[in-house]
């Protein structure tokens, strides 16, 4: 019989403190797994655990810049060490900055986009697989973006940043199958502060986005996010890896 749900599954949320960490966190928290925010900003780590706590969802909070391995492979040990195991690791932390064309992108924003992208998704991956492959189950679901897919003009270090996670995604999928664990991606489309700063600082291309949209809103990070993710961190998704799912209310579609 499979497992649909996450009770009882240990769960790391990479950038919990705000958006759609913070919504799934407080989704998979209130549906039984137990979860650890790992958080640079240390007032949001708090807040995220203090509601998590209040709900009486068992959860870790470690204050850690993803950028970094040493903080990573302290996070993941306290996780052990707390919990005794962890079963799913979802890879949404993202350092984000006002980035620029291709002709004009600098080497400081690659590094930052970088170090919180792809090398913070690939550090924090390769810190859980081996408790992972040892237990035989694991689940991993990354971030990325629809900019990334369609090269959003702008946005060269994130653009690239998001599609080397998809490549990584793909490729964990192939090298860990066998050990039990899927790797996944989600390429939200949400409200939360970051969505919204966008939707102000273009209001007419953000109201055709909306005009255009199936669905007509961007999604909330803890109702139309996060139940993806945690499907993505049950035994449901045993038969899908390697997938980018597009969670953003058809907007894909219209772009
Ligand atoms: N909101 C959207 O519509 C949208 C669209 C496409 C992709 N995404 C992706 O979804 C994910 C979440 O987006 P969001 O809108 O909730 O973002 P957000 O900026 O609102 O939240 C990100 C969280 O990550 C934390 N963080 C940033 N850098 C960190 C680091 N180096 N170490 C640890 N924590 C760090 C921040 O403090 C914050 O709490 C990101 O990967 C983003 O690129 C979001």
């Amino acid at each position: 019989m499979t497992e649909h749900g996450v009770a009882g599954r240990v769960v790391i949320i990479t950038g919990s403190g705000q958006g759609i960490g913070r919504g799934m966190a407080h989704h998979l928290g209130k549906h039984g797994a137990s979860i650890v925010v790992a958080e640079w900003k240390a007032h949001r780590a708090e807040r995220t655990v203090a509601e998590l706590e209040t709900l009486g969802v068992p959860v870790l909070g470690a204050v850690c810049d993803i950028s970094r391995r040493d903080q990573i492979d302290d996070m993941v040990a306290r996780t052990v060490e707390r919990f005794g195991r962890v079963d799913g690791l979802i890879n949404n932390a993202q350092t984000f900055r006002p980035t620029a064309t291709v002709a004009e992108v600098v080497e400081d924003d690659m590094d930052v986009f970088y170090g919180s992208g792809p090398k913070g998704t690939l550090a924090a991956m390769q810190a859980v697989y081996p408790h992972m492959r040892a237990a035989g189950w694991g689940r991993i679901v990354n971030f990325a973006s629809a900019a990334g897919i369609t090269g959003m003009p702008g946005y060269a270090a994130y653009n690239a940043s998001k599609e080397a996670i998809r490549a990584l995604t793909r490729t964990a999928a192939r090298e860990w199958g066998r050990d039990g664990i899927v790797v996944n991606c989600i390429c939200p489309g949400a409200a939360s502060k970051r969505g919204k700063d966008r939707a102000a600082r273009d209001v007419e291309a953000h109201e055709e986005f909306i005009r255009k949209h199936p669905i007509g809103r961007l999604g909330d990070p803890e109702d139309d996010i996060a139940p993806v993710a945690l499907f993505l961190c049950s035994d449901a998704s045993r038969y899908l890896t390697g997938q980018t799912l597009m969670v953003d209310g058809g907007g894909f579609l219209t772009l």
